[in-house]
């Protein structure tokens, strides 16, 4: 790709997935289309991938992009993965060879003026992967209250000063709404500023960004529900692989797979099993891969990767 955005492990995902000729695979968030591609290349000249993406405008831009190369071997659906368990069999795709999850948000999102989804591209401050439902990041600054939105930013940015920009987010709404990206920014840096010596130089907002993000897209209950549906969705031996960009995403997807691969859920003091359940999926490699500092030289984005894959097990 010329501009947008650079698949992250992009070599990593291939390799897992290694999707053959004829295979079917889901890329449940299509983003730039960077994954999509490769997959499809790979799996030329007759392999089929089906696209989800909560945002319109990512569907439309990879359809008009990809489409011309890859005909009707590429299937596009703007919809949450949280529905991927109704959708895809609906689209044809109810047993498949992979399916890959590339959590977050695009280069392309990250830099919308109109979105406000990032601290420097700045603009009204909206964060809804689908623009069309749910409610705002302005909305939740303008009327969760105090406690509300600590808990909020502790929870989903585990942000130290969480507190403090609470109660400083309801002091300026006595004068007016905090309502773009650019105010939100300000107000962080004014009342809790960080270390201006530490190492890494991320933007004092940023915690309380993420926050917002994960609250507006409810992105932990979708990602929950969605690797259920995934792997009920997969033939014996297809591949799930996510890639996540923080600690809290991480910890769900790590659970996830320590749970099915164990089965049995039932209490450790109970002396027999009684849930009955056995286990659907067996680890890929035990560790998380994460990207080179190459990568990460050229793709800064990249550095907060871990890629997690298992295989489905024969029923
Ligand atoms: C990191 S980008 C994917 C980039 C893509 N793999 C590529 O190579 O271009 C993540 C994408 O997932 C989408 N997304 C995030 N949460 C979603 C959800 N719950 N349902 C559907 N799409 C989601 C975002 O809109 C965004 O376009």
């Amino acid at each position: 790709m010329k501009e947008g955005h650079l698949p992250v492990l992009a070599d990593e995902v291939m390799s897992t997935l290694a999707p053959a000729p004829g295979s079917l695979q889901i890329d449940a968030t299509v983003g730039g289309g960077g994954h999509t591609e490769r997959i499809l290349e790979a799996s030329s000249p007759d392999g089929r991938l089906l696209g989800l993406d909560a945002d319109g405008a990512a569907i439309a831009r990879v359809d008009k992009r990809l489409r011309p190369a890859y005909g009707d071997r590429l299937v596009l659906r703007q919809a949450n993965f949280r529905e991927i368990g109704a959708v895809a069999p609906e689209a044809g795709f109810d047993a498949v060879d992979g399916c890959l999850f590339d959590l977050g948000l695009s280069s392309f999102q990250l830099a919308d003026t109109d979105r406000g989804f990032g601290i420097r591209a700045g603009g009204p401050l909206d964060m809804r992967f689908d623009t069309a439902r749910g409610v705002s990041a302005a909305e939740l600054l303008a009327t969760l209250d105090a406690t509300e939105l600590t808990a909020l930013f502790r929870r989903y940015g585990e942000e130290p000063q969480a507190g403090r920009i609470a109660r400083a987010i309801v002091e300026a709404r006595k004068t007016g709404p905090v309502a773009t990206a650019e105010e939100l920014a300000a107000l962080v840096e004014r009342v809790a500023p960080g270390n201006p010596r530490g190492r890494r130089r991320i933007h004092p907002a940023t915690r309380v960004f993420q926050a917002l993000r994960i609250a507006v897209n409810e992105e932990l209950d979708a990602l929950q529900e969605a690797l259920a549906a995934a792997v009920d969705l997969l033939k014996p031996g297809g591949r799930l692989v996510v890639l996540s960009y923080h600690s809290l995403e991480d910890r769900i997807v790590k659970r996830f797979f320590q749970a099915e691969r164990r089965g049995c859920i039932c209490p450790p003091e109970l002396p027999v099993c009684v849930c009955g359940r056995n286990p659907r999926l067996r680890l890929v490699t035990r560790r998380s891969a994460t990207p080179s500092q190459t990568e990460i030289a050229a793709n800064p984005r990249a550095r907060s990767a871990r890629l997690r894959a298992a295989e489905r097990l024969a029923a």
